[in-house]
Formats: structure tokens, sequence, C-alpha cells
């Protein structure tokens, strides 16, 4: 059925290419696989299919995707580790949107360095409907959509831009890719990042791996027609119980199961008691970090498919900021009077309000020494009203000269 659509995009690719170089970034998903496939096949060895490692893959998958594509299909495999790169780029980021954005940024830039040794002409990527759809929405940012920077002079090729994930995996079969591939459940491409609410590390990562490893062995040996089967880490700690009555704090694991056909509409999965208490008694003993295993049974919509976090805790620390600002006010106030603190009421803390949004990612910097973003939000608001009262005093100081 998909035989013609095949030989058409080939022969597509082929035209498009004629005898320059391409490059593609892999992940190994079935999306990227099944266009590498293509791509191969149209190009043969002048495809140069570059592997990042960012350190937010599943368990396995770099040996997983070298050993595929590299010794099964005989790939130009570029295989690069970044792990530190992304870290060190996600750093003091908890915003989702924010996290997405930073990834992109730094595959990008990764893309472009070894673009540029290659000497590529296209840019092939693995784009499939529902990420157009969803970008173009505003729903949420994709790196594959949009992000190449145009002095690169990379002409973009996405051959699978019409198709939904349904019908990428009967090409897939069609392609004789290995089950493993085009049957693997969809995967985002920035990672276990944004499976980690709030700012991710390495050790969040290697917690949310584990656990994530033993949802999807878990749900590999049923028959369960499914969509997704993930573990996120919460990002907070429960409290547990030692064997000694000891009180401990522990992370949080929520396990999500969707059934779906396209991810655009999905419904959590029924699944029965027992295997769910088998992954949580796994979860629990082979991820010492964590004390408590929740099961996520809200449908897309109203909930969508991955499990992220407003930036709530953001919201609070400014309302704390607002408020140490205000409570600093009051009492200086005593000293200067109420049209100081009108001043400021109208103009200071709308105006630092606004700066402390504005320029989070250079608060990135002063966050390296501070243990959380609301310790470097509270200094940071504690030197702004030294500088709001030193500029008052210097106008008072004006106005006095002035009389
Ligand atoms: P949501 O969470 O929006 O997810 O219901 C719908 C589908 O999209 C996947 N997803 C992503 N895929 N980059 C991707 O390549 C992303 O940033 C991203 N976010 C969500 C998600 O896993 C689900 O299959």
């Amino acid at each position: 059925m998909w035989g013609k659509f095949i030989e058409e995009k080939i022969g597509e690719i082929r035209k498009n290419i004629g005898k320059g170089k391409a490059i593609m970034a892999l992940s190994g998903g079935v999306d990227s696989s099944t266009t590498a496939v293509l791509a191969h096949k149209a190009i043969g060895n002048r495809l140069y299919v570059i592997f990042i490692n960012t350190g937010l893959l599943r368990k396995g998958e770099p040996e997983f995707v070298i050993e595929t594509f590299k010794k099964r299909f005989g790939m130009n495999l570029i295989y690069v580790d970044k792990r530190k790169e992304f870290f060190s780029s996600l750093k003091g980021i908890i915003d989702p949107e924010e996290k997405r954005k930073a990834i992109g940024k730094t595959f990008i830039d990764i893309f472009e360095e070894v673009a540029n040794k290659i000497n590529a002409d296209f840019l092939i990527q693995g784009t499939i409907a529902p990420d157009c759809i969803e970008s173009q929405k505003g729903i949420k940012s994709h790196h594959n959509v949009g992000g190449i920077p145009k002095e690169l002079n990379l002409r973009i090729i996405d051959p699978l831009k019409d198709l939904f994930k349904n019908e990428v995996r009967e090409v897939a079969k069609e392609l004789n890719l290995p089950k493993e591939i085009y049957h693997r459940m969809p995967f985002p491409g920035p990672g276990l990042a944004i499976r980690v609410l709030g700012e991710v590390t390495p050790k969040k990562i290697a917690i949310v791996r584990e656990a994530n490893a033993i949802v999807e062995e878990e749900i590999e040996n049923t028959n369960f027609k499914i969509w997704q089967a993930f573990a996120v880490l919460l990002g907070i700690k429960s409290t547990g119980m030692q064997k000694n009555m000891v009180r401990t704090y522990k992370e949080i694991i929520a396990i999500r199961i969707v059934e779906s056909s396209n991810g655009m509409n999905a419904n959590a999965m029924n699944i029965p008691f027992k295997l769910l208490q088998k992954m949580t008694y796994r979860i629990i003993n082979e991820v010492p970090q964590v004390g408590r295993v929740l099961y996520d049974i809200t449908d897309k919509p109203p909930a969508t498919i991955e499990f992220e976090w407003l930036e709530v805790i953001m919201e609070e620390t400014l309302n704390k900021v607002l408020n140490r600002i205000k409570d600093t006010i009051l009492i200086k106030n005593k000293h200067y009077g109420n049209s100081f603190h009108q001043t400021i009421e109208e103009y200071g803390i709308v105006a630092l309000l606004i700066r402390l949004t504005d320029k989070l990612n250079r608060l990135k910097t002063a966050y390296q020494y501070h243990e959380s973003m609301e310790d470097t939000l509270l200094d940071i608001a504690g030197y702004a009203i030294l500088g709001l009262i030193e500029i008052e005093n210097t106008k008072g100081e004006t106005n006095e000269k002035r009389r």
C-alpha cells in the first residue's frame, strides 16, 4: 500500500539532492529512522547521519542506534557525545518551553558545527504532520520546525511532513525496518528533559531514565495496544517510612500510559492494578531515590500526553520577591514619607518585576552562585531595593539643593 509513496519519495529526494550531500539527525525513533532509510536508499553514502548523545535519551538508546544504523544498515553515522553541553544549556531552566528552546538551540549549534565540516547542501528532517500543526498553533515548539539558521544555507527536505505517526509506522514496516523501530513508541525530541519537572540535572535524568526503562519493559511484556508509556519525575519529595520507622523524603514518579492513534487525542489506559503494582514495586526497589509512584488517569484533552509543569514556582517566587520589596519599602517608607512609597509602588516595583522576568537568562549567570533560583531572585531583589533607595536618596539631595 505504501510502495508507491516510498518510490515517489525516494525519487523526489534523489532529484532534489542531485549530486549534493545531505545531513540529518537520527534519534532512533520511528520518524527519523524511517526518514534516514528513505534518504539512504535515495543517495547512499552521500547521506551523513548525525546521532547526538544529548544525555537525555532513554536507557540503552545510544548503543541501539549505533548497532542498528551503523552496523546493520551500513549508514554513514557520525556519533557526537554532547552530554555536557546539553546539561549546561539546561541549567536554571524550569519552564518546559524554555527547555525545548535551549535544547533546540544546542542542537542547531551542533548541527552547524558538523554540517560545516561535511559541507552538506541539504538537511533532511523527520518532521511529521502533528509537529507542524502544533507548532503553527503555538501549542508547543518543535526544534525541528523552522529553527535552522539561514546562514547555513542548507536546503530543507521533510519527506514525512504530511504523514501521521500510524502512517509512518506502516511506511517503516514496508521499508523492512526492524520491529523494535516501527513498534517504538514516540519519544519527544527534547527527550527526558521534559519528563523531569523543573530544573534538569544529570542526577534527575538518571532517576527518570531507570524508572522509564522499567515502565517500558513491563508494558512490552503485554499485548496492550498503547501509544506511549513512560515515567515522569515530579521533582518534589514526599514522605516515606523506613523499616526502622525513620521518616524519609524521597522522589515521586508518575506513570503515564495512553492509547491514541495520532497523539492529538489520547485516553489514559485502563491498566490492570496488578501490572501497575509490579511496576511500582520494581521502581521502588530498583531506583532507591524513589519513594512513591502515581498513575495518571487523565485523558487528552484536557491534559496533554507529556506531563509538564507551569511556572508555578516562578510565579510564587516572584510574589515572594514582590512581598519582600513591599515590606522593605514599607519599613523605609516611615523614613521617606508617602511620596517615595507611591513612586516605588507606581514605577519601581513594576519596572523591577519587568526587569526580573525579562532578564531570566541573565539570572542564569547569577544562579551559579546560589543554591536555587529562588535564592538568586531574592538576592537580586535585595540589590534592586538598595539601588532604588540610592536613586531616591540622590533625588532627595537634588531636590534639597534646588530649594
Ligand atoms: P502532548 O504532550 O502535546 O504530546 O500531548 C503529543 C505528542 O507529541 C510528543 N511531544 C513531542 N515530540 N518534541 C517532539 O518531538 C517535543 O517537544 C514534544 N512534546 C511532546 C509527545 O510525546 C506525544 O507523543
